[in-house]
């Protein structure tokens, strides 16, 4: 299906200042040195992306993993128009919306076990940082205020926060900031072993003995002073690191042994992407709170949030009954407009069965993705769920140009693809249809010979 967006009004090269725009995760300099109208988005509309110039887009990545229906759905739509007329804003505190109270307990239906009281935030980073924050507090109001440790792992990203960027694991995102670090974070050893397990077909076989470095870890600082571990079920901004079979419940059985709180990082795989509600589902291991943002309201208004064990909240209902029980929270925190965008992505999550259609357009990219192997450069090829990504050798010396160069020949070729370094990243929006799938694919082959 082809949307064709309306036409934006033409622009001219010259029309923009773009000075004074501090662009985020952006090469600034080569950005605005080169004034790219191919990079200029005008409008979005199902799976596609109109430029400034009038091209379209295909987008590999709905958007940055959060715009799964695809663009502009009308339902979605509709929602927040109408949310618009009847409370633009409602404070979350000390009063609330009642459709904010009917969100959390949609949530808490499609949330694993007994994982059924949530937190509103409005982003990943900040549903990371809620997180650390209910898994420190949890420990001390049980008496073991000792546990103040967090694990996080290699090549992990939890978002920007002080305290996502100190157990995440992507160096670039960590050298500048060092001196802030939150203290005491330790870091699992990260599962992409290219000698082990390149080319693998969904979860590799191999690894799920790394999972044992946390009885390392613990051996070290003692489970007495070890708060939570932190993971993403399957890591998506490092460029789709699949877990190995077994691994993800290895770390439930060590982090239940030594009273470890495990979070699930689940801003990318939450909502559908993994074939399933959340990853939790999807590989079969309970944690003890999950972490969402993105596709909550398929990307519509920022909102995100974790979802904590109803054991795990009820800790915290102690005290003066008239008292706060957890000094935490956003101005922002069940914004109407993002509440109403998220009950109209869950119905239609419900009824169009999207984990289950993600389940099945997965199949289809396995077969497509993996039939990337041998193009030049290619050492890698990874999918999980309905994503994938290609990993290419760098340019001798110059780690990323590669996959600048792959990105840009993409927008040649009409894909808006994502690159991390040299690896490109594939999770188009469920409408995807077999002859889009096909293109794509077509247009990376395409573009990563025109880079070898
Ligand atoms: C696993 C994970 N956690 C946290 C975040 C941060 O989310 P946000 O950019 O909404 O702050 C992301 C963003 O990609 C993510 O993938």
């Amino acid at each position: 299906m082809n949307h064709a967006a309306h036409s934006p009004a033409p622009l001219a090269a010259t029309d923009l200042n773009l000075d004074p725009y501090w662009m985020p995760f952006t090469h600034n300099r080569y950005f605005k040195t080169k004034r790219p109208m191919d990079r200029l988005l005008a409008s979005a509309k199902g799976a596609y992306y109109t430029t400034v110039e009038g091209q379209q887009l295909f987008d590999c990545l709905s958007g940055l993993w959060c715009s799964s229906l695809g663009h502009g759905h009308p339902k979605i739509v509709e929602a927040v128009k109408r949310q618009l007329d009847i409370a633009d804003y409602v404070p979350a505190f000390q009063v609330a919306s009642p459709e904010s109270f009917r969100l959390a307990e949609r949530l808490a239906d499609v949330a694993p076990a007994d994982l059924n009281r949530v937190f509103f935030t409005n982003s990943g980073s900040e549903a990371v940082d809620t997180s650390l924050k209910i898994a420190l507090a949890y420990h001390r109001l049980r008496g073991e205020a000792s546990r103040t440790r967090f694990i996080g792992r290699e090549k992990g990203y939890h978002g920007v926060g002080f305290g996502g960027i100190s157990v995440g694991g992507m160096v670039a995102n960590r050298k500048m900031f060092a001196p802030a670090m939150i203290p005491g974070v330790d870091h699992l050893p990260h599962t992409h072993n290219l000698k082990e397990m390149a080319f693998s077909r969904g979860q590799p076989a191999w690894g799920a003995h790394l999972a044992d470095d946390l009885e390392r870890i613990v051996a070290l600082h003692d489970a007495s002073t070890i708060a939570a571990v932190i993971v993403e079920p399957m890591q998506g901004s490092v460029g789709v690191v699949v877990p190995p079979v077994d691994y993800l419940n290895r770390l439930r059985a060590i982090c239940d042994k030594h009273g470890i709180l495990l979070i699930f990082d689940e801003v990318i795989c939450g909502f559908g992407r993994m074939g399933d509600w959340f990853g939790a589902q999807a590989f079969g291991v309970v944690p003890d709170l999950i972490t969402f943002a993105k596709c909550v309201n398929n990307g519509t208004v920022p909102m995100g949030g974790v979802i904590a064990r109803q054991g795990i909240y009820d800790t915290f209902m102690t005290g003066p009954e008239h008292m706060v029980e957890l000094f935490h929270g956003y101005t922002y925190s069940a914004h109407p407009l993002a509440v109403a965008a998220a009950h109209a992505t869950l119905d239609i999550l419900h009824e169009e069965e999207v984990p289950k259609r993600f389940g099945a357009l997965g199949r289809q990219i396995e077969e497509a993705a993996h039939s990337l192997k041998g193009e030049p450069n290619v050492i890698d090829i990874r999918n999980c769920g309905a994503a994938a990504a290609v990993e290419l050798s760098p340019l001798p010396g110059q780690p990323g140009l590669r996959g600048l160069r792959l990105f840009e020949e993409g927008l040649k070729r009409g894909m808006l693809l994502r690159f991390t370094g040299d690896t490109i990243a594939m999770a188009p929006p469920v409408v995807t249809t077999p002859d889009e799938l096909h293109r794509m694919i077509e247009a990376v082959r395409a573009s990563i010979r025109a880079v070898a």
